[in-house]
């Protein structure tokens, strides 16, 4: 085994080096502060490795991604997302047998209990669907017991699963005041999912087969991204012992801020504000360079990506195939292309190596499918769900140790304290 050495006031410590099995490499600074009594320190934890895991690959120089070693350029041609769900929680692809299992027990656990529909009349109409959502996970554990035996582990991994996408659709029906309409065992994910966001009892729902396809494949895409923000929460959360249904509900409120998650939402409003103002693309350029305004091109830059996300590449085919299919355009689609042709031939971005992310296009399709702006990150949830329990699982099985960084403290050193009247 190899080993690196730091040299610090003159003494040099080993520590052992650990390579991944596509040739990355850790340093194993765990025994670190015993024998040095110092510390790392990397905000953001750029260069931080938290766990070692075997769900996702990301070579973010050559922009790869992989689900448990499977390409995602094939999983998104081949795959349905149910299969995708199977293979990262349970590690590999399923055989005909164990995916109708799989099946059939999440429709079996489709509904909600009836006394949570009354959750949903407190909520202010104007609430966001990202707060409801985590709301409505976290009161998931107050109804379904957190023991942690296997068995008791298991059903709360399907009943969430399974769940996800009744309360997100019954957030949806509830900001709009229609009523809920309750998932059907004979409908496959996508299938009932749309039918719960958009079935009314007055006429017959039917979903066209261009959109039932483009969705399956726009959850494939975001079902798992390694140690993202949200995804760190989960495993942080979860480290403490925290019952899964709250550790999830933190993962959903991680993502809904504008700079991971939420970024769909965001590229939208960005995309509308440019149309409003004339359409100037050089404007918002310019702006998104200059360090004194905090205007971003939202949808651009990513921490692991350093070339195009490939997910970026696949959700861009999908909204010029949706829209042509459903006979829409949309010019918000002509601005993100123009704007994402002059960003990618500006020095500013160049240099930096700044492209489109998943979140850059997948607004487009959402819209040319009706979803409304805010359950795009609804989406982005519900697709990552899988993501966040394969990797929730895979903690619990390493047995990791509660998640507890250190700091490097800058403060007042001690003071004695000053009593009200002399202050
Ligand atoms: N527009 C303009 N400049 C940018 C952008 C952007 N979207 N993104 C990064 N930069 C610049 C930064 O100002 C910085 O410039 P500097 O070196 O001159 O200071 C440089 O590029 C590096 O950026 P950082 O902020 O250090 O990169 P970091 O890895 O911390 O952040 C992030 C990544 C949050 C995604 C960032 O690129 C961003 O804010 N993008 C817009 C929001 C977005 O699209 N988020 C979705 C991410 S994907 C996801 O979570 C699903």
């Amino acid at each position: 085994m190899s080993t690196a050495t730091l040299t610090l006031n003159d003494q040099a410590y080993e520590f052992p080096v650990t390579v991944g099995s596509e040739g990355e490499v850790g340093i194993d600074i765990g025994k670190l502060r015993g024998q040095s009594r110092a510390i790392t320190l990397d905000p953001g934890y750029g260069n931080t490795g938290s766990c070692e895991s075997a769900i996702t690959y990301i070579d973010g120089e050559n922009g790869i991604l992989r689900y448990r070693g499977y390409d995602i350029d094939e999983l998104a041609e081949k795959a349905s997302f149910v299969e995708v769900s199977y293979l990262l929680v349970y590690g590999d692809l399923p055989t005909r047998t164990e995916l109708d299992k799989f099946r059939s027990r999440l429709v079996s656990h489709s509904m909600l209990h009836e006394d949570m529909k009354k959750f949903y009349e407190g909520f202010p109409p104007s609430a966001h669907p990202m707060s409801v959502l985590s709301t409505m996970v976290a009161s998931l554990s107050t109804y379904y017991s957190n023991e942690d035996e296997e068995d008791a582990v298991e059903k709360n991994i399907i009943r969430l699963l399974a769940k996800l996408k009744t309360i997100a659709a019954f957030s949806y029906k509830k900001s709009i005041g229609q009523p809920f309409v309750y998932p059907r065992n004979d409908l496959d994910f996508v299938g009932d999912f749309m039918r719960m966001m958009f079935a009314v009892p007055t006429e017959p729902y039917e979903l066209s087969d261009v959109v039932h396809e483009a969705l399956d494949m726009l959850l494939i895409l975001h079902a798992d991204h390694e140690q993202n923000c949200s995804t760190s929460t989960v495993r942080m959360v979860g480290s403490s012992g925290a019952d899964i249904f709250s550790t999830v509900s933190a993962g959903v409120s991680a993502l809904s801020g504008p700079l991971h998650g939420g970024a769909n939402q965001a590229v939208i409003q960005m995309l509308k504000g440019i149309r409003d103002d004339g359409g100037d693309y050089a404007k918002y350029i310019e702006k998104a360079k200059d360090k004194s305004d905090p205007f971003r091109l939202m949808g651009f830059g990513h921490r692991v990506y350093k070339n195009f996300d490939p997910r970026a590449r696949l959700i861009k085919e999908a909204a010029d195939r949706v829209l042509a299919r459903l006979g829409h355009s949309d010019p918000l689609l002509d601005i993100a292309k123009h704007l994402e042709r002059i960003a990618l031939e500006d020095d500013y971005f160049v240099e930096r190596r700044l492209y489109p992310n998943l979140d850059f296009y997948s607004g487009i399709v959402y819209r040319a499918m009706g979803l409304p702006t805010n359950m795009f990150t609804v989406l982005f949830a519900l697709g990552r769900l899988p993501g966040w329990i394969a990797q929730w699982k895979e903690m619990r099985d390493q047995k990791s140790r509660i998640h507890r960084p250190r700091q490097i403290y800058v403060g007042h050193t001690a003071r004695p304290y000053v009593p009200l009247h002399e202050r």
